[in-house]
């Protein structure tokens, strides 16, 4: 409303000023003419009408802006280039890109994944709608069972008959977890969804001993204490997990059992070599900075990465994105941050790489990263010692799908150290998919995105240069009116183009030279535009959702689109 207000009165003086142009005098003049000449008074009575007409047309706008959250003002346009080369490639898109996260907290499992007595619930209790929205997500690989949880966390409580398992404190989100949902039981509904899972230990609380005893319970085959203990259990194969995390964020003075840099990098290392001698298969992420703002930040990797070198396959990178200051163009920019972080942390992995004359190098996990922040004053009100309560349930909004957009962007632009990234989270906390107790599942704004690039965005990265009008705000200065990558899909022949339009106002005309390609037509064009930046989607009512446009061509080895102000945009072209 208040924006609208703005926006309203700035198109007035708009009005005003192209006036005074148009009949070539100044406002000072308005007070200076002589009114007794015949002529001057033609020219105000004109300027006058203009005026109130244009006034008028203004204010209709502004009504039609706050009845119908749409304005009809007239849209300006931007052109930006964009070049790709098929010899030009960052790298293979790794699957676990598109990974998830999902924390024994909140309501991520009670009423969320989990509901026995829900009318879509399975045999063993899992809602069947929600296994359809998350099966709809593509996500192909899921952190679990945390985040802080897990530095309190003993795996054995979640195994055996539920009957004996121990209710305890969960001292990280201050509730009480029940066990009802352990391990057994999340293997099957990841199983049901057909997602890989990512496990992480506990190196808050435990150490190296139980580090051994969960790979050798989850990934040996038989005839040992713990393996034979699962398949007591109920599962005679073995889980064969084949990405864990050494912990969860080990730098945070909030997490439970918190260490300095040595400290981690000793144990985690430890962890990690008896890890690799239970099953030599399995790779490793060892915990970064849990924030690039962390003061730690930069020296908790170099020091963490001379202890684990040798050890682990990737390290943490989490990042959580908000716009607090209620400040769009600085918001939309935040994926830059990402951007930065990453060049960062790849910087000290190549640093240590160097320390030590090594050929290996350590990849990247992002292993948290999205936008949170809407749920933070409600949560400060919340009860502890509850089971399931309805923490970090942020509501998310068209802004948040278009920042969305962009860090995914971030993530396919980085994609030759980013092998693992994960939403945080998947159901209901902070997540894509909301369910309500009892009641239906649906998608959230920032679903959308996500499940396109997760559908599509499969296949080789590919180099560009693109020529594009930028902005400064508070944070960042030349930001790109537009984000965008390009993927070879060989499999599919096809190029797919992501593309956020960060403007506010403007159209762009967006063309993608497609050098050594031979593009045929454009498979499908949809765009996510046109809503209230403050629109969400709820339970029966989605309005943001991918819709097709047909504003996109091929000519030659070009394709052009028209890119919407304020849009996520996916082009699939043939060929
Ligand atoms: O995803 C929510 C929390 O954010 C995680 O538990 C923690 O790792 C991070 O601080």
């Amino acid at each position: 409303m208040l924006e609208a207000s703005a926006e309203a009165a700035v198109m007035s003086f708009r009005n005003l000023y192209r006036m005074q142009r148009y009949f070539h005098f100044g406002f000072r003049n308005l007070y200076s003419i002589s009114y007794t000449s015949p002529f001057n008074m033609i020219y105000l009575v004109l300027f006058v009408h203009h005026f109130i007409i244009n006034n008028l047309y203004a204010q209709t706008e502004f009504l039609c802006y706050t009845c119908c959250n749409k304005t009809k003002r007239e849209v300006a346009v931007m052109k930006a280039i964009m070049t790709v080369n098929k010899c030009f490639e960052i790298d293979i898109i790794d699957p676990r890109i598109y990974g998830s996260f999902l924390e024994q907290m909140g309501r991520a499992v009670y009423s969320g994944i989990y509901e026995p007595g829900h009318k879509t619930a399975d045999s063993k209790g899992f809602r069947n709608d929600v296994k359809d929205l998350v099966k709809g997500l593509n996500t192909t690989i899921v952190r679990y069972p945390g985040g802080n949880y897990v530095s309190g966390y003993n795996w054995e409580d979640s195994i055996g008959p539920v009957i004996d398992r121990p209710a305890r404190l969960d001292l990280a989100w201050k509730t009480v977890e029940s066990h009802e949902v352990g391990l057994h039981e999340f293997m099957y509904w990841a199983n049901e969804v057909g997602i890989e899972v990512c496990m992480a230990i506990n190196l808050g609380t435990k150490g190296v001993d139980d580090a051994r005893n969960i790979v050798e319970y989850c990934n040996h085959p038989g005839g040992t204490y713990w393996s034979d203990l699962r398949r007591k259990n109920g599962a005679e194969k073995p889980f064969k997990i084949k990405t864990w995390c050494l912990g969860n964020e080990m730098d945070g003075p909030w997490q439970i059992g918190a260490k300095t840099a040595e400290e981690y990098g000793r144990i985690a290392a430890e962890a990690a070599k008896v890890m690799k001698l239970v099953d030599p298969d399995i790779e490793l992420v060892v915990c970064g900075s849990s924030a690039r703002w962390m003061y730690t930040f930069g020296a908790w990797e170099a020091t963490v990465l001379e202890h684990t070198y040798e050890h682990v396959d990737y390290i943490s990178l989490h990042s959580y994105y908000g716009n607090q200051k209620n400040d769009l163009p600085g918001y939309l920019a935040k994926s830059i941050d990402m951007d930065k972080f990453i060049g960062s942390v790849s910087a000290i992995c190549d640093y240590v790489k160097a320390t030590k004359r090594s050929d290996k190098t350590i990849n990247l996990s992002y292993d948290e990263w999205n936008v949170w922040y809407h749920s933070n004053e409600n949560d400060k009100k919340n009860e502890p010692w509850q089971k399931a309560p309805p923490i970090l349930e942020d509501i998310y909004n068209f802004e948040d799908a278009l920042l969305f957009g962009c860090l995914m962007i971030t993530l396919l632009k980085n994609c030759d150290r980013i092998k693992i990234a994960c939403l945080a989270q998947l159901i209901n906390v902070i997540a894509p998919i909301m369910t309500a107790k009892g009641g239906a599942a649906w998608q959230q704004t920032t679903y959308f995105p996500f499940m396109q690039a997760a559908s599509h965005g499969y296949g080789t990265v590919l180099r560009h240069n693109i020529d594009v009008p930028s902005y400064d705000c508070e944070e960042f200065k030349d930001v790109p009116y537009i984000e965008a990558i390009a993927v070879s899909n060989h499999e599919k022949n096809e190029i797919v183009i992501f593309a956020v339009n960060r403007s506010l106002d403007e159209n762009a005309e967006f063309s993608v030279e497609l050098q050594g390609f031979s593009p045929k037509n454009i498979a499908e064009f949809t765009e996510i535009c046109g809503h209230d930046i403050k629109q969400i989607n709820t339970d029966g009512k989605c309005p943001v959702v991918p819709v097709e446009s047909k504003a996109a061509s091929v000519k030659g080895n070009s394709v052009s689109a028209t890119l919407k102000p304020l849009s996520w945009n996916v082009v699939r072209v043939a060929i």
